[in-house]
């Protein structure tokens, strides 16, 4: 049965709370304190009450770190080539967002890691036809469009679930995690099994960044760098 080799998980670090007077700095921080993702929260005011940023800016983060991008966008079908023309390495979509899920997938075809993303309040069965067709299932622990949030108790039962779905599929899906992830509760979500932890606010607190994250990836079970 095809799994995804990694046992400790990959971190993917949000940026909607960074400095964005001084992103390059940010982004610098987050190179060297080793982080494996920058995650780029794409919000249009539709899907969910904020708005966050396009493909244009997305292209113009200079970094060395793979782009995740996370779209909380209503019909992702027509918008999706742009975002892999900004430099996407990873790009997720969610379920509820479209009919066509499946379209979408297609659409995308091998230009990208595809990702699928599932609310807190969709049902987990919802990904097992798309299983074919994605590089990764993303649960959320929050409802999309504010970061800080309290990670929902049903995630673990939730992720459960979904890996036993991938499990079934036979494919080598990567199973993520976003939302409420802290320091102090990162080895517990590790040890759910996941494959990706997103976190945001958990790194741009206000405090230091590059600490932050260091703690994070000890937390996760992840060697110092
Ligand atoms: C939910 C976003 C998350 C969230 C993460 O709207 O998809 O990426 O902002 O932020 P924290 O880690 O602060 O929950
Ligand atoms: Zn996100």
């Amino acid at each position: 049965m095809a799994r995804v080799p990694n046992t400790e998980p990959l971190l993917s670090v949000g940026i909607t709370t960074a400095d964005w007077m001084h992103m390059g700095d940010e982004l610098r921080r987050l190179e060297a304190a080793g982080a494996d993702y920058v995650h780029i929260d794409v919000m249009d005011g539709c899907f969910c009450p904020q708005v966050t940023v396009g493909a244009q800016v997305i292209g113009a983060l200079r970094t060395t770190l793979r782009k995740d991008v996370h779209l909380m966008i209503e019909e992702p079908l027509e918008k999706v080539r742009a975002y892999v023309d900004a430099g996407a390495d990873t790009l997720t979509f969610h379920v509820e967002a479209t009919r066509h899920p499946h379209r979408v997938l297609q659409a995308l075809g091998k230009s990208v890691k595809r990702g699928i993303a599932l609310n807190p309040g969709t049902p987990v069965t919802a990904v097992e036809p798309l299983l074919d067709d994605v590089e990764l299932v993303l649960v959320l622990a929050v409802n999309p469009g504010w970061g800080g949030q309290r990670f929902a108790p049903g995630t673990e039962r939730r992720l459960g679930a979904v890996r036993e779905l991938i499990d079934r599929s036979g494919r080598a899906v990567m199973l993520g995690v976003d939302g409420g992830v802290t320091r102090e509760n990162v080895g517990s979500i590790a040890a759910m099994g996941v494959d990706m932890i997103v976190a945001g606010s958990a790194v741009f607190d206000g405090g230091d960044a590059a600490a932050n994250l260091r703690q994070l990836r000890a937390g996760a079970g992840r060697a110092a760098v």
